[in-house]
């Protein structure tokens, strides 16, 4: 285990198992269709690719760049588009894939935005929830794990830029941030 790590919550075996189950799921309820997956960049990257080698359905790929006024938390769900799609979504099925949802604020925030250009469906695929944490409500239909409040690392999940590239997720040791 990673010495920043307090303890792991999550192996790769218990997570690549989890996607491939996630995967089906979403194949059978899409069927006959073909998915635009939206990724928020960075984080759900690790997630996005596994996931959708997992699909058996046909499925496009494009990505979303957020980036947070204020990084720290003070005033979360406070973001702006830093890097936008490059494929039109007018009449697509979307799942946006998401790390992680906390809040909700910043979720809200993008499906306020793509909602705006009509496709045909969106829907929300994350990786991980904090669901007590919740602040407004948003629409997930999917995710592999529900995490409590802690503040967790890894598999695409970073503390400053770092831990993104561990193959679990685990809670983060709290002196590293404190
Ligand atoms: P929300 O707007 O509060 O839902 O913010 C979610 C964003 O906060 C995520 O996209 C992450 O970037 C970040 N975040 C929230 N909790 C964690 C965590 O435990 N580890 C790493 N990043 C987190
Ligand atoms: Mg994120």
């Amino acid at each position: 285990m990673h010495p920043d790590l307090e303890r792991v919550l999550f192996t790769q075996d218990q997570i690549l198992k989890r996607i491939h189950e996630l995967a089906g799921e979403i194949s059978r309820d899409y069927e006959g269709r073909e998915l635009m997956l939206v990724a928020v960049l960075k984080g759900a990257v690790f997630f996005l690719t596994h996931l959708a080698q997992a699909l058996t359905i046909p499925a496009r790929i494009d990505y979303l760049g957020i980036a947070s006024f204020s990084p720290g938390k003070a005033l979360p769900g406070v973001v702006r588009i830093s890097k936008d799609l490059d494929l039109d979504i007018q009449g697509m099925d979307v799942l946006v894939v998401e790390d992680i949802v906390d809040t909700g604020l910043t979720l809200r925030y993008l499906l306020n935005i793509l909602s705006g250009r009509e496709p045909n469906s969106l829907f929300v695929c994350t990786f991980l929830d904090k669901a007590t944490r919740r602040l407004v409500e948003v629409p997930v239909r999917y995710r592999c794990f529900e995490i409590p409040d802690r503040f967790v690392v890894g598999f695409g999940l970073d503390y400053d830029q770092r831990y993104r590239t561990l193959p679990c997720v685990g809670i983060l040791k709290s002196h590293i941030y404190q």
